[in-house]
């Protein structure tokens, strides 16, 4: 039986959950990859999943321990092998990819359908460290446009600019010809100009609620602010979406946060005026098609903060737990 180096975590808690294991080299099936992972990531769904916190996530992932032992959402590899069905690719092939809901990628190797409209060739000239954070955090940021409908010329205010969601945010935005202003820290100023945005607004010296400027899009890209607060902001028909809530997080919170915010959501669509909306991962096939080709064509490139060796990923978990990384953390397998 073959074995290989894996971060495995098979009761729900802190970091130290997490421990490098050998484990049984998982077989493709007919539709399925066999892929070396080279690198990956540790992000907000990996920290989520590891703690199920918020606790809805035992529904998904197991309400005692975690189904799926081992966690990662992005790779980025060699393929090794391919189930008999799979004609896109072949061994050898370099590979990237996003496999939220089956995950696997904290691994030496993982299996991942062939198929997923986000696995695709790594673009020349790119490695391993660069191509591994391209999916999770412009995914997110894409089902955005594609829940709110957002067209070129409208306006975007991203809040948390320098986050993996925002700072893609920032980039696919701009890439759609949205007017775009971002909010983030003095230190990362220049960094979120360079990846586009119009006008950036320093959150520590300036209070961006007392914007003069309305728009069609609030994003709260880092889940910290509030509609009421920002509601203002919104042209008549303007829309606010956040990626999370605080008090989600609390113990037993889920349940009477998620009925407010349904509720709230059902209110705002009803009145037909400025809305809310919570940020569903989801988007179309259009959608992911065009997300495709800002990654294959260079058009859209991932921020880094750090790497970290596969052996030191509860050092990676503690860091982005910090909620400070600049974009993204990956692991190098
Ligand atoms: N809805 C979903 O399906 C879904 C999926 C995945 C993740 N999420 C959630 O989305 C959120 C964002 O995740 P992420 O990985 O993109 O980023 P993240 O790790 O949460 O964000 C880190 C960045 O946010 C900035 N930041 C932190 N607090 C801020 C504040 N009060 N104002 C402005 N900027 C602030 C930090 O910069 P400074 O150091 O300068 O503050 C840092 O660069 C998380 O809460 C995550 O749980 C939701």
């Amino acid at each position: 039986m073959a074995t290989m180096k894996a971060a495995v975590c098979t009761r729900y808690g802190p970091p130290e959950r997490v421990r490098i294991e050998q484990v049984e080299v998982p077989t493709p099936q007919d539709d399925q990859l066999l892929v070396r992972v080279r690198a990956t990531t540790v992000n907000r769904t990996d920290c989520g999943y590891r703690a199920a916190n918020p606790f809805v996530i035992r529904f998904f992932s197991g309400l005692r321990r975690p189904k799926m032992p081992i966690f990662g959402t992005e790779f980025a590899g060699d393929v090794v092998g391919v189930g008999k069905d799979v004609t896109r690719f072949q061994a050898g092939d370099r590979v990237l990819g996003w496999c939220e809901g089956t995950f696997g990628a904290h691994a030496e190797y993982m299996t991942v359908r062939a198929d997923r409209p986000l696995t695709m060739p790594i673009p020349e000239g790119l490695s391993y460290v660069e191509a591994a954070p391209s999916t999770e955090g412009s995914h997110y940021a894409l089902s955005v446009f594609h829940s709110t409908g957002l067209k070129a010329g409208d306006s975007i205010l991203v809040y948390g600019a320098t986050g993996s969601i925002g700072s893609a945010a920032v980039q696919l935005a701009k890439a759609k010809g949205l007017k775009v202003t971002a909010v983030c820290g003095t230190a990362n100023l220049d960094l979120v100009k360079s990846l586009g945005a119009d006008r950036v607004i320093d959150y520590q010296t300036q209070d961006f609620t007392k914007d003069p400027e309305r728009y069609d899009l609030v994003y709260d890209a880092v889940g910290k602010h509030s509609f009421f607060k920002c509601r203002h902001l919104l042209k008549p028909k303007g829309i606010y979406v956040a990626t999370d809530r605080p008090l989600l997080h609390k113990p037993f919170m889920f349940v009477p946060v998620f009925a407010w915010w349904f509720l709230l959501t059902g209110i705002t669509k009803i009145m037909r005026g400025r809305r809310q909306m919570f940020a569903q991962p989801r988007t179309d096939p259009e959608g992911l098609k065009w997300l495709r080709e800002q990654i294959l064509s260079g058009a859209f490139k991932p921020v880094i903060d750090r790497t970290y060796p596969l052996d030191q990923i509860v050092e990676a978990y503690r860091f982005v737990e910090t909620g400070q990384k600049i974009g993204n953390v990956v692991i190098e397998v």
